[in-house]
């Protein structure tokens, strides 16, 4: 019943819409005190439909209120991802009164021509704000600002000012490729350039870019990151967020040969090697004496998204995250890690220094902390080769296991006996991995646990781990075990009330 499904599947501190279908996060920027979070909508079932962009607002991304949808679809012309931008600077021409205009940029996707069988299904538009993000007008007299070049998968444009270069940059996913475009106006843009084709995973269509500068830590040195959403073709089955390290001339995106080797090692680079962080993009218009580039996904994968066992609403987002760029010799990483703002709702925190000497550790028991509403961490010390596997439980034998397998060196996490998992066959079929470099001396694992989500931040968000499941009951207990005798440093075990 949908009063069971309320207390059991919806999420303590992650966005969910209340009612309807919810997929990418689209248009994410700051302004005037709120993040806004707009996403792909549809309101009247639970599963994929037209789409609308529904919309929602935070002062410290973490608790949302949603708010009235933002953008309608006209009759069969769905409202698609895309970004926007606050245009401080009304470049646009688009203000009236005395707020920067804010401008969104989508694909306007045409399931007429679709069905048809058409090929120039998709284009892209902009509508505009003037009360800083809450009510919208399609630019009805302009649309669309870039036509459709003859490729059937061409959307979700992601605009970013571009201050080295003093122009607005888009980079859009076509098909196999990404394609920059400039503009001075928001309204015309002109191609400048495309990168792709050839490099990374291409198990599927590319879709959801984001394009961004970032300062190498502890450097003075900008690089610029392509986000790549790929689906199917994730690391771990179905949709996945892979992502390139450059450089930009204010035309075309090139890839850092460091980073290019680490391409050519590992294949391809994600973003999350869990199943469910998917059309995962960065938000616009951050502070700048803040300077982060905060990021949040979309907690599903396409490859069950619409089967999952909510009924009133499906999907939630990942928590919101910090990416920072790090360099350790001529290994680039995008790290992520959850936004200090979650922080500021511990209310309760357990601490033990030194766990040494045992194969086994209770870490959590009979329901002494709330596991739905959690943050576990702590830090192994002396690492053998052996594995090291957690274990969430409850008295139903349900169970959710994850670790480190430090023989064969990658990160794990099973969810095939944690609840329910018969309404996809695709769901538990696998268990995840995410391959590390080599053996491992020391491991920090960071883990947010939510009434129906496990996220992973392995040593500081080097390699981070997203994944949902389905309870008949929460759990109650949280061990780690090993054949080996562990030292475990800094137990943290932190309770959450969002
Ligand atoms: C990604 C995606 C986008 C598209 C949107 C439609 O999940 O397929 O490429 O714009 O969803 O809802």
């Amino acid at each position: 019943s949908t009063a069971i499904e309320e207390k059991m599947y919806r999420p303590n501190f992650h966005f969910t819409p209340k009612k309807g279908w919810m997929n990418d996060p689209n248009g994410m920027f700051y302004a005037n005190g709120y993040y806004h979070l707009f996403y792909q909508y549809y309101p009247d079932k639970s599963v994929w439909g037209p789409m609308h962009w529904g919309h929602a607002t935070s002062r410290d991304l973490i608790k949302w209120d949603e708010q009235p949808i933002a953008i309608y679809p006209d009759k069969d012309k769905y409202i698609f991802s895309g970004s926007a931008v606050v245009d401080v600077n009304n470049t646009s021409g688009l203000q009236i009164g005395n707020n920067a205009p804010i401008i969104a940029i989508y694909t306007l996707h045409d399931m007429t021509k679709e069905r048809e069988g058409k090929i120039d299904v998709e284009r892209q538009d902009i509508a505009y704000s003037n009360d800083n993000g809450f009510t919208w007008q399609k630019f009805e007299e302009g649309n669309p600002v870039v036509k459709n070049p003859g490729i059937r998968d061409f959307r979700d444009p992601k605009v970013t000012w571009d201050e080295t270069h003093k122009q607005w940059i888009m980079v859009l996913a076509a098909q196999d490729r990404a394609q920059f475009y400039k503009s001075a106006n928001l309204k015309n843009w002109e191609f400048l350039s495309e990168f792709g084709k050839d490099i990374g995973a291409h198990g599927g269509v590319w879709e959801c870019p984001d394009f961004f500068p970032i300062k190498v830590e502890g450097t003075k040195e900008t690089k610029w990151i392509l986000i790549q959403n790929l689906n199917p073709g994730g690391p771990n089955g179905g949709s996945g967020v892979q992502y390139f390290v450059g450089d930009f001339d204010g035309k075309t995106f090139k890839l850092d040969p460091d980073f290019a080797k680490r391409v050519d090692k590992e294949k391809a680079v994600w973003a999350d090697y869990g199943k469910d962080n998917y059309a995962g993009v960065t938000w616009n218009n951050v502070p700048s004496a803040d300077g982060r580039r905060l990021f949040i996904g979309w907690m599903s994968n396409w490859e069950y998204a619409q089967q999952v066992p909510t009924n009133s609403w499906r999907s939630s987002t990942t928590i919101a995250r910090e990416l920072k760029l790090v360099k350790k010799g001529n290994y680039y990483n995008l790290i992520s890690n959850p936004v200090r703002e979650l922080d500021y709702y511990i209310t309760e925190t357990n601490r033990t220094k030194t766990l040494k000497g045992k194969e086994n550790y209770t870490l959590v028991e009979n329901e002494k902390v709330d596991l739905t509403q959690a943050i576990v961490s702590l830090e192994f010390k002396n690492l053998k080769q052996e594995n090291y596997t957690f274990e969430l439980s409850n008295s139903d034998g349900e169970s959710l296991k994850f670790g480190l397998n430090n023989k064969e060196n990658y990160l794990f996490v099973d969810r095939s006996k944690a609840g329910k998992n018969d309404f996809s066959d695709k769901f538990a079929a696998t268990t995840s991995k995410a391959f590390l470099d080599g053996n491992q001396k020391e491991a920090v694992f960071k883990i947010i646990l939510d009434k129906t989500s496990i996220e992973i931040f392995y040593n500081n968000g080097e390699k981070v781990m997203t994944e949902i499941f389905f309870l008949e009951k929460p759990f109650t207990a949280l061990s780690v075990s090993s054949k080996e005798k562990m030292e475990i440093n800094n137990v943290l075990i932190q309770k959450l009330d969002v």
